[in-house]
């Protein structure tokens, strides 16, 4: 069982001729409305590659909320533990570049107001607990710590990298993964070198696996004494737009039933390839049997 403790948000997305620099107003023509946040992205995600997912979130209660959830009620996430409370559900306003290269706004909203206490009695030993970085940090932390207590294992990606104290959430994640810009912030924060070997050799420990996602590149990570890196398979972007997400449910959901970790990074980096070929983040996240399927061809 994966219990996600993460953002709710309904993106508005623009496709633009080219993504606006500091100051600069870029316009496009109509906008696309879809359900978003890293956390219901993820939970989607690892439904879709197969797992049992419960989703504890927080929405508003306004029009955006039925509209957020309504992918990951379709699909069977538990949504028993997403509460409406006051205040506006959150939003994401995504321009998208002809190369499917993306810019994202976020106006947190409902997802501030969480509290991990909401996940009391959530968790049983062998459960996978995944959280982001777009709740608050404190949350997230006591969050782990309930997971841990339980004999669940934690999955962060801590994306976008929150202020405050990382070593604390560090200490209790079994599996964290951040992207490249995320693993430079991070290791600048710690003061070490930020290139991925750097990151994953510094931060990997017997307890805990470490993943760089490469976009286009693929992945490199380490767990244990192994050390693995794979391609990934030739696509044609048109919105990058949840592909780390799809990534990251797919590999929970491919370590939630045990799957090994080489595996499961396979399937990861196929996951997060048929993302990018489709517009939005929850739309475009990928069935078990077509990620296998490609998984299968990445050696
Ligand atoms: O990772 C993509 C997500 O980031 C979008 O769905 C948007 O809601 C933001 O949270």
């Amino acid at each position: 069982m994966i219990t996600v403790f993460g953002s709710i948000n309904l993106d508005l997305v623009v496709a633009l001729p080219r993504l606006p620099t500091a100051g600069e107003t870029v316009s496009g023509r109509d906008h696309q409305t879809f359900p978003g946040g890293k956390g219901a992205n993820q939970a989607l995600a690892a439904r879709r590659a197969g797992a049992d997912v419960r989703m504890i979130g927080a929405v508003g209660q306004d029009s955006f909320a039925e509209l957020a959830l309504q992918s990951l009620r379709e699909a069977g996430v538990d949504l028993s533990g997403v509460r409406a409370v006051n205040g506006s559900t959150g939003l994401a306003f995504i321009g998208i570049d002809p190369s499917g290269e993306n810019q994202i706004i976020v106006a947190s909203g409902t997802n501030q107001r969480v509290e991990a206490a909401w996940l009391d009695g959530c968790f049983a030993p062998g459960d996978t607990l995944m959280v982001q970085g777009e709740l608050p940090l404190q949350q997230v932390a006591s969050a782990a710590l309930l997971a841990r207590e339980a004999g669940a294992s934690v999955f962060w990606n801590p994306a976008p990298v929150p202020e405050g104290d990382l070593q604390a959430c560090l200490d209790m994640t079994g599996t964290v993964v951040v992207n490249t810009s995320e693993a430079a912030m991070i290791a600048g924060r710690l003061g070490i070198a930020g290139d991925p070997e750097t990151f994953v050799d510094r931060f990997v420990t017997p307890q805990r696996s470490v993943i760089v996602t490469l976009g286009a590149d693929g992945v490199l990570a380490r767990s244990g004494k192994a050390r693995y890196r794979f391609g990934s398979p030739e696509i044609v972007a048109v919105d990058t737009t949840g592909a780390g997400d799809a990534f990251c449910g797919a590999v929970a959901a491919a370590l939630d039933r045990d799957t090994s970790f080489e595996r499961a990074l396979k399937e990861g980096v196929a996951a997060g390839a048929l993302a990018c070929t489709v517009t939005g983040a929850q739309s475009s996240a990928p069935l078990r049997s077509d990620i296998v399927r490609l998984a299968d061809q990445i050696t």
